[in-house]
């Protein structure tokens, strides 16, 4: 099982759009999916179409065991196969959980809960527009994590911060997690300020931490959130064009943890 975070320091740069860009491009691969919503706004969980009411992350937060997490799982409209894609649903309560927790030593509540799951090929935790404590636990529970920015000028800020957090994650409670790279999202190339900042971007992290390709502005993404359905099955040229690139960034992510879990293995 690979567990992915995808988060950012900035509000609105396309962390849920990538989240569940992946976990469609792993639902047409035959994949069994867990969308884990991490994000108090719960914009996973709407687009995601979550049928649980009563369970959710804070539940699991709250209790956090194997079988309090089974509990809390639920089914998704998103039933296209040849896989499954299920989710551990946000809940306005998780906003408790992003609490400060001063100099009290952090200890990681989700990544005890998923130590047991089985069932699952690939879980994506959609992490809140923070570097707060439902972060952490997201990176606490993670082997790889995604940093998602834009072309702008406090996007290369923000992924430093973000790339802060991720050392810091390693160096204290998870050792085993890998940083995957930046995804430089709603790029339009033909603007100058924007390939100013994708070349300001790779000049503070270099080439190789870009996750490529880049994914462009479309206006497709938006569409499939307005539906609810995944961008895989929108029938139009820019929705083709992101599928792609999901696809591609998957096979890469896959790669990834399949190393790591290689390197890590006893
Ligand atoms: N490449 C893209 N092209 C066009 N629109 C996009 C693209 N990526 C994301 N969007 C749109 O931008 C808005 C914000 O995206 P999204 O909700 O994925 O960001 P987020 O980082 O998860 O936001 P938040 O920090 O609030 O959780 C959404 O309406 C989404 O459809
Ligand atoms: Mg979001």
């Amino acid at each position: 099982m690979t567990v992915i975070s995808v988060l950012s320091l900035k509000g609105g740069v396309g962390k849920t759009s990538y989240a569940l860009g992946i976990a469609g491009a792993a639902l047409k691969r035959g994949l069994s999916v867990l969308v884990i919503d991490l994000d108090p706004q719960g914009n996973a969980s709407s687009i995601l179409r979550s049928r649980q009411r009563s369970h959710s992350a804070a539940t699991v937060l709250g209790h956090p065991t194997a079988d309090t997490l089974r509990e809390s799982i639920a089914k998704t409209s998103w039933t296209g196969g040849p896989g499954t894609v299920d989710v551990l649903a946000s809940a306005p309560e998780l906003i408790r959980f992003d609490s400060w927790t001063g100099n009290r030593r952090f200890v990681p509540k989700l990544a005890r809960a998923l130590k047991r799951l089985e069932g699952y090929d690939l879980v994506i935790i959609d992490c809140p527009p923070s570097l707060g404590a439902l972060t952490r636990e997201a990176l606490a529970a993670s082997q790889l994590a995604v940093v998602v920015t834009t072309p702008s000028y406090f996007g290369a800020q923000g992924a430093e911060r973000a790339l802060d957090e991720i050392n810091e994650i390693r160096a204290t409670v998870n050792p085993d997690l890998e940083f995957a790279g930046i995804v430089l999202n709603r790029l339009r190339e033909k603007t100058d300020e924007h390939r100013y900042r994708k070349r300001e971007l790779i000049e503070i992290h270099g080439a190789s931490v870009l996750l490529k390709p880049t994914i462009p502005e479309r206006v497709a993404l938006q569409q499939a959130e307005s539906t609810g359905a995944p961008i895989q099955s929108v029938k139009s040229a820019g929705a083709r064009d992101v599928t792609k690139i999901f696809d591609k960034h998957l096979n890469k992510l896959l790669k990834m943890a399949r190393k790591t879990n290689v390197e890590t293995s006893p």
